[in-house]
């Protein structure tokens, strides 16, 4: 049983968060507090496993949500703490001062599920324990799906639990470079609301190295059945129980790519030195930067395949872009052939190629 305690004094909010509690099995509300005083006093006698905390409470005084996340942690280590809010107040988690994770109005109930499901983070960050890692590139075939799928496994056999997911809702091709059966099951399969935490070792496919893949649909009309929501509740999810969830995300800069872009805590930009993956690289760091991206979370580059281009310079890119290279990736047209057509990532089938180690370098960065 999830003991909740709620501190909130708008009574319209608060009725809103009770009824998404009681949809929750294994929940109970140990009180809905108005006040901060009040608030904080129960929280404190009671250390609830969860206490949901209005973060416009600041208007009322010297006691606002922050206060009394840093006096709970203080108090009730063992407590997690989760700050509401809504939209046009953004509020950044930050388990060091007490905030383990936010929940912003309204707020789905898939979302609500993942904060409780959760543990205290005091000793990891960010939402769950894991960290995730969307790997982008605003340009097709400039090796994302590659990358990703590689990271995962050498992360995985570095000792971490790994979760990948396919990102791309319509004609993800991960399930097709991996010996996925036909009838896998993928995030279509994946209820939403409070039985997503239990479905979803059974919708989860054990792949490479013990790496577990989240498939996109199977079918092109199928993705518009997956809301951009759901799509970031399912990484939520999986960074509960997984300490990596690497998600291979969409070229195109919409809705579902955004929320990919706002659950995760890290974003790889795979580039090449070729005119045109340059030439768009550079517009969607413009666009990170216009969406706030730059500075929240680290933008990190990965450069694949830079030696085809001879004579470009990794440093001028850097300059460029006010962003660091993590990693280069070589040329390897036999060994990454070889692998897709094994179906065997290269990591796994060639551990000593020049490609692997540069995997293994990007995925050593990552863990620093
Ligand atoms: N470093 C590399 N050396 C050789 N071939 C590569 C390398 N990286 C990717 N490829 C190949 O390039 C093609 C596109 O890669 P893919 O990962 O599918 O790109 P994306 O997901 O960005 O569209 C694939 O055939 C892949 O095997
Ligand atoms: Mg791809």
């Amino acid at each position: 049983m999830t003991r909740v305690l709620l501190i909130e004094d708008l009574a319209e909010v608060a009725s809103h968060l009770k009824g998404l509690f009681e949809r929750e099995k294994d929940v109970q509300v140990v009180g809905v507090q108005g006040t901060a005083e009040s608030g904080l006093t129960q929280a404190l006698a009671d250390r609830p496993d969860v206490v949901f905390v209005d973060a416009p409470l600041q208007a009322q005084g010297r006691l606002d949500a922050f206060e009394i996340a840093r006096r709970v942690r203080e108090g009730s280590p063992g407590t997690r703490i989760v700050v509401v809010t809504v939209p046009r107040k953004p509020v950044r988690a930050d388990p060091d001062k007490g905030v383990d994770a936010v929940f912003t109005l309204p707020g789905s109930a898939n979302e609500l599920s993942a904060l409780l499901g959760a543990k205290s983070s005091s000793m990891a960050g960010g939402l769950g324990k894991g960290q995730t890692i969307a790997v982008y590139s605003p340009k097709g075939g400039t090796g994302k799906t590659t990358i990703a799928l590689n990271v995962a496994c050498t992360l995985r056999r570095a000792g971490h639990t790994v979760a990948l997911m396919d990102g791309v809702m319509q004609f993800g091709g991960l399930r097709h470079i991996v010996s996925a059966p036909a009838d896998c099951r993928t995030i279509i399969d994946l209820p939403s609301c409070a039985l997503a935490k239990a479905a979803l070792p059974e919708t989860l496919w054990e792949g490479p190295a013990g790496v577990e893949i989240l498939f996109a649909p199977e079918r092109p009309e199928q993705a518009d059945l997956v809301q951009p929501a759901e799509i970031a509740d399912a990484m939520i999810l999986l960074a509960a129980t997984h300490d990596y969830v690497v998600v291979d995300a969409p070229t195109r800069l919409a809705d579902d790519t955004l929320a990919i872009f706002d659950a995760a805590s890290v974003i790889l930009i795979v580039s090449t030195f070729m005119d045109v993956t340059l030439h768009n690289v550079r517009s969607a760091v413009d666009t990170f930067t216009a969406l706030g991206y730059k500075g929240q979370k680290p933008l990190l580059l990965v450069v694949n395949q830079g030696d085809t281009f001879p004579g470009a310079g990794r440093a001028a890119l850097e300059q460029a872009l006010g962003l660091p290279v993590v990693a280069e990736l070589p040329s390897d047209w036999k060994t990454v052939s070889e692998s897709l057509n094994r179906k065997q990532p290269f990591v796994v089938a060639a551990p000593n190629s020049g490609v692997a180690k540069a995997v293994g370098a990007l995925a050593a960065a990552l863990v620093a």
